[in-house]
Order: structure tokens, then C-alpha cells, then sequence
């Protein structure tokens, strides 16, 4: 690579045609969904809650699931393979000896790399007969995507927003209802669990965890209805396969190889997306060091690593993962797409057995957005608010690399765009 080269495309055919299942690399087999000791099973309903497809691919142990052909014309049109820039500028600013390269998942339609199984998930709820999807949303990017999925696939949306960002990003719910999506704020007036929680607290700002149950028990009363996570769930982190298995070709093509590798993570989608191809090497022995930056608001993986409800309302199977308790009340930020009570069993286990560190910012935000401002001076792009965590953790390490003279490679994802989320860097550094 010359120093004028700074980015890595890769051509149409070196896009990847198949996902990638770490299900079949894991070192111990990933312990299953469990029922509660009471109530009615969770798992015998999981055929009612979740799109056929993507309930096969969550238990698959197949290495790799190809990606049907029009999932594929749909992630081109999204703009996959999408670049892996070297950070030169940003670089220099530090003036580390660090190489640092980010993947673009922010060149995307509505936003962030939320589109890469919304497409899937919506194209096969149509191949099943579904004529509508139901979900939640965080920062609203997971929302925008299906709505945006739905719409091009031909079905209709409902989406429940956790109220305490639906009231502030406005931009964003116009953007969901161009796309025909009815946007609802959660805790809503439409669901059981929201109205007893609205009777407790009116305005209550709401939690991701509250938004599931709400979309699982609109999906549920509905036969033409189906529900789709954003997050966690094993075929989600499936379809987020293909930002790490572009930006692991875009390696080769660079002959470097990272030696570590920063993401953000609420749930853990596009950590796992970016990063689990590269797992399955550090499975197999290379040494490589995996960060996932978090929010203090909500550290899920500094929590307790155990069985626990995915939703508020008790509807999913218990999960083995790390979570902080999906009952546990957590003050409400800007990157609020990271406020989740637990992570992905699949990176659970791996942070488990030491494969995954972490890293968790200060509440107030300062910190990370003025790194996020720094990143936005040196290489161009306004990152959204949960990505920011992204840069602040990779500048870290690039400046720990300044102190000690290591010319380490540093790899991070920015898992999407901040041009709906001004009103939040502004409050946090006065702009
Ligand atoms: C841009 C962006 N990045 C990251 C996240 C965190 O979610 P996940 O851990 O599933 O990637 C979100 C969640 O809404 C998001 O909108």
C-alpha cells in the first residue's frame, strides 16, 4: 500500500456470498435457550415469535449459510462490499505509530449496519407469507432499517422506540414513517406491558428491553404478524458476518493482519458482525485482542454471566449471558443503542472464556463525543453517537501504542452515520 492509499475497496465479485456461523468453531457448544421453572414454555413458542429461517439458521451449526441471491442484489444495492479506510489523518493527529483502519458500515441507506439482517429477515418473512414485521427500537437505527427492509420487500412495520430517544430524534421517526412504518414510543398505550407501565410512571422514558416485549406481544395477537430482533440472537450476528469477512479479504489485499479489534456493543450485533471471523482464528490460536467499548450506563459484560429473559416481560427463553438483570432500571444516554441489559450469548461465551475485554465510558458522555469530535476533524465523518464509543476505545489503544513505541494494527468498526443525532453531540459539547 503506498502512503496515498488509504482505502481499500473491494470489487463485486470478492463480496462474500456466504455468512459465516462460529456456531460450528465455538470451543465449547453454546449452552441452549432454557425455560423459566414456571409459566408456559418460552422455547415450544419460539416457532410463533421468530421468521422460520432465522429460528433454523439460530440453532445451525453449517460453517456456512449461503446468502440467497436476493439478499444479495439487496446488500449491493445498500452498498456492500463497503470500504476499510486507513485512518492516516487521524493517525497523525495522534502522533502514534499505530495503524489504524476503520470499516465504513456508516455508507448506508438509512444509517448503520442494522440493514445487513434487516434485508434478510424482511426477505424471508415475505418468502414465509408474513405481511408484517413488528420490532423494537434503540438509537432508532435498528427501526429505520427494517422499515426500510419491509418497504422494499413489500410488507408494512410497526415500531416500538424506546420513548426516551423517540422524544428527541425526530428526524429519524419522519425518516421511519417515509418508509410506511407506523412509530410508536415505548412504553405505548398499544400493549399490556406498556400500559401497566405507563399506569406506574406516565412518560416513563422506557429500555430496549421493554420495547421487545411490547413488538413480541403486537407480533403475537397478529397470525399475518411477525417479530424481528436487532440484536443478540445467533442468526442476527450471522447476517452481521459479512462486515468482518469484507474487512478480513480488505486485510489480505493490505497484507497487514489487526492486532486488535474495537467495536462498540450493546447487544452485540455488529461487535460479533466485525469481529467474528476473526474470533475463529483467535479460537484456533492466533493471538489477536478483541475490546468491546461499552457505556457505564449499562456495562452488560461487566455483569453476572447467567441465564436471564431477553425482554422485560418475560416472553423470550432465558439466554446464558452476561446481563445486568432485565428487570434493572438504566439512566437513559445519547449513544442509547448500547443501553441493553445483556449481550449475545455467542459473545458471552466467548468473554467467558477470555477471548473478549472490555471497556466502559463515563454516563456523561464527554469523554467519548469529544473523541468522536477528534475523529470527525481528522478523517471527515460525523460517526452516530454508539459508534463514537468505537473511536474513543481504538484512540485509546492508539495512544497507549504512542507511549510504548508499538507500531500495533488497530481495526475499528463505525457501525453508522450521526447525521440524525446532532441534537445530541450538541448538548453534550455545547456546539
Ligand atoms: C449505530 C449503532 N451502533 C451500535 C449499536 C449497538 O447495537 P449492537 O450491539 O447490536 O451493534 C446500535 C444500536 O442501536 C446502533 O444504532
Amino acid at each position: 500500500m503506498s502512503q496515498l492509499e488509504s482505502v481499500v475497496v473491494l470489487p463485486d465479485d470478492e463480496r462474500p456470498t456466504k455468512w459465516y456461523n462460529i456456531q460450528a468453531d465455538l470451543p465449547e457448544p453454546l449452552p441452549p435457550p432454557m425455560d423459566p421453572k414456571e409459566g408456559p414454555s418460552r422455547i415450544k413458542a419460539l416457532p410463533d415469535l421468530l421468521v422460520g429461517e432465522c429460528l433454523r439458521q439460530e440453532n445451525s451449526t453449517e460453517r456456512w449459510i449461503a446468502i440467497p441471491d436476493d439478499v444479495q442484489d439487496l446488500y449491493r444495492q445498500a452498498g456492500r462490499p463497503r470500504p476499510l479506510i486507513r485512518a492516516r489523518r487521524l493517525e497523525k493527529r495522534l502522533g502514534t505509530p499505530a495503524r489504524l483502519y476503520y470499516k465504513t458500515e456508516f455508507y448506508s441507506p438509512t444509517g448503520s449496519h442494522k440493514v445487513n439482517t434487516a434485508l434478510a429477515q424482511a426477505w424471508y418473512a415475505k418468502r414465509e407469507g408474513y405481511e408484517r414485521l413488528a420490532t423494537e427500537t434503540g438509537a432508532g437505527q435498528w427501526g429505520t432499517a427494517l422499515a426500510y427492509a419491509a418497504s422494499l420487500v413489500g410488507l408494512r412495520t410497526t415500531i416500538y422506540w424506546v420513548r426516551a430517544v423517540y422524544d428527541w430524534k425526530v428526524q429519524r421517526r419522519y425518516f421511519m414513517r417515509m418508509y410506511g412504518a407506523e412509530v410508536h414510543a415505548s412504553p405505548s398505550a398499544e400493549t399490556s406491558v406498556g400500559r401497566a407501565l405507563l399506569e406506574k410512571q406516565p412518560g416513563h422514558p422506557g429500555s430496549l428491553g421493554i420495547a421487545v416485549s411490547e413488538g413480541l406481544e403486537d407480533a403475537r395477537r397478529d397470525e399475518k404478524a411477525i417479530y424481528c430482533l436487532g440484536s443478540v440472537l445467533n442468526h442476527v450476528l450471522l447476517h452481521q458476518t459479512v462486515i468482518g469477512l469484507e474487512t478480513k479479504r480488505q486485510f489480505e489485499v493490505l497484507g497487514e493482519y489487526p492486532d486488535i479489534l474495537v467495536s462498540c456493543l450493546g447487544g452485540g450485533s455488529n461487535f460479533g458482525g466485525f469481529t467474528l471471523p476473526f474470533l475463529a482464528d483467535a479460537i484456533h490460536g492466533k493471538e489477536l485482542r478483541f475490546i468491546a467499548a461499552q457505556s457505564l450506563a449499562a456495562p452488560n459484560l461487566q455483569g453476572e454471566y447467567r441465564y436471564d429473559f431477553a425482554d422485560h416481560a418475560e416472553i423470550t427463553p432465558m439466554l446464558k449471558m452476561y446481563t445486568l438483570g432485565h428487570k434493572t432500571e438504566m439512566r437513559p444516554i445519547r449513544g442509547d443503542g448500547l443501553r441493553y441489559h445483556g449481550c449475545s450469548p455467542i459473545l458471552s461465551l466467548l468473554r467467558h472464556l477470555g477471548y473478549i475485554d472490555t471497556v466502559a465510558y463515563p454516563e456523561d458522555e464527554k469523554y467519548v463525543f469529544e473523541r468522536a469530535r477528534l475523529f470527525v476533524q481528522a478523517e471527515g465523518f460525523l460517526p452516530a453517537p454508539e459508534s463514537a464509543y468505537s473511536i474513543a476505545c481504538a484512540i485509546d489503544e492508539a495512544l497507549k501504542c504512542k507511549e510504548t513505541g508499538e507500531a500495533k494494527v488497530i481495526a475499528f468498526n463505525i457501525s453508522g452515520h450521526g447525521f440524525m443525532d446532532m441534537e445530541g453531540y450538541a448538548q453534550v459539547l455545547g456546539l
